[in-house]
């Protein structure tokens, strides 16, 4: 089968289109024919090893000392079942499916396999498949930090690179939990943030939200620029820094503030389960989270995507079509 592959680290033409082994599907295991995938932060962070401040070691020890450990990258998928290995029951073939294999990755080629009770569901029916492959990242890195800040209705929730991939999830599951929502992103992304059902944007390239009044109970960050200390003036009392592009001071817990005002900072790593990805495929389902597609590329076109992805800039998800159609060739031009 064609996959894309890396064999060094690198800037995004070390990524390669090439043939590898189909793999075959063991015992409670489905084989997917990916027809969708994307390029996410995880590909670029694994791909070129550009690691928040203090992790350069971690992100070697993470995902190969020498060289890369797993070539094959891409965190989530949609597609069809194309065969089910023994004792599987909750797939057939045909079934047209979404899964997230996180850490994992092996989504960038044509056929993956997951375990029948991992982290995939059935594809809701209103979505296409490009835009089910989309579905999953952001929104189980949105949900897992949503809710390690403890999110209930009526929150008032500051959020920092809303118009990103995990910011785009953020909003949406943060109404969806009954949050006032601001969302601070550049000027031509208010619309999409708006759009999404942000109740009020802050356009950081005019004003500053730690310069303003307003009081937040949580102020989640997906940009890394934000420190306590900085926004230590814009939390309420017990408020949270859900610090999503954490720095090593973050992870530590060094960034403290007086134990008093009951403030603190929440990093770490993203938590998922079977349930949560039932749970996105179900919002998915009723609308109340939309995917939001940048931009789509075929698969051969990787190193492009990777390119795109590593400007910082995109909005959503940049898609990879796996399985070429007239309308993914269109939009993609
Ligand atoms: N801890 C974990 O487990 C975990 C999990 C997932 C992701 N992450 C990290 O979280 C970060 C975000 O991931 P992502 O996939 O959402 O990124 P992304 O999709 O690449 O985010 C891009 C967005 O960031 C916005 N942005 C850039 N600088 C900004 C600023 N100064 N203020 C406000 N918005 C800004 C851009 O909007 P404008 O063009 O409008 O500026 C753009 O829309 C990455 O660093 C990733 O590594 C961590």
């Amino acid at each position: 089968m064609k996959a894309v592959v890396f064999a060094k680290y690198g800037p995004p033409d070390v990524v390669t289109l090439t043939d590898v082994p189909r793999p075959e599907p063991r015992r409670r295991e489905v084989l997917i024919r990916i027809h969708a995938t994307t390029v996410t932060t995880a590909d670029w962070r694994a791909r070129s090893l550009h690691m928040p401040a203090g992790f350069g070691l971690l992100g070697r020890l993470v995902f190969g000392i020498f060289g890369p450990r797993k070539p094959v990258l891409g965190t989530e998928l949609a597609g069809v079942i194309e065969a089910v290995g023994p004792g599987v029951t909750r797939f057939k073939p045909g079934d047209q499916v979404f899964a997230f294999t996180g850490g994992r990755y092996g989504c960038h080629a044509e056929y993956r396999t997951m375990p029948e009770d991992g982290l995939l569901a059935k594809k809701p029916p209103n979505l296409a498949l490009d835009e089910a492959a989309s579905l999953s990242f952001g929104a189980t890195n949105a949900l897992s930090f949503l809710r390690k800040a403890g999110i209930k209705p009526s929150d008032q929730v500051l959020i920092l690179g809303a118009s990103g991939n995990v910011g785009t999830a953020a909003v949406q599951l943060a109404k969806h939990f009954g949050a006032e929502v601001t969302a601070v992103c550049s000027t031509p992304n208010l619309d999409l943030v708006r759009s999404l059902g942000a109740d009020h944007v802050i356009d950081y390239t005019r004003e500053d939200f730690a310069q303003q009044h307003n009081r937040y109970d949580i102020i989640l960050d997906t940009t890394g620029t934000t420190t306590l200390a900085r926004c230590e003036q814009s939390l309420k009392q017990n408020g949270r820094l859900v610090a999503i592009q954490g720095s090593l001071s973050q992870m530590l817990g060094l960034q403290r503030a007086p134990r008093r005002t009951g403030k603190k900072v929440i990093a770490g790593v993203a938590t998922v389960t079977p349930a949560d990805i039932d749970l996105i495929a179900h919002l998915a389902e009723r609308g109340t989270l939309r995917p939001v597609i940048d931009r789509r590329y075929p698969l051969e076109a990787a190193a492009q995507a990777h390119a795109y992805v590593d400007t910082g800039r995109k909005r959503g998800s940049v898609v990879l079509s796996v399985v070429p159609d007239r309308d993914v060739q269109a939009k993609a031009a």
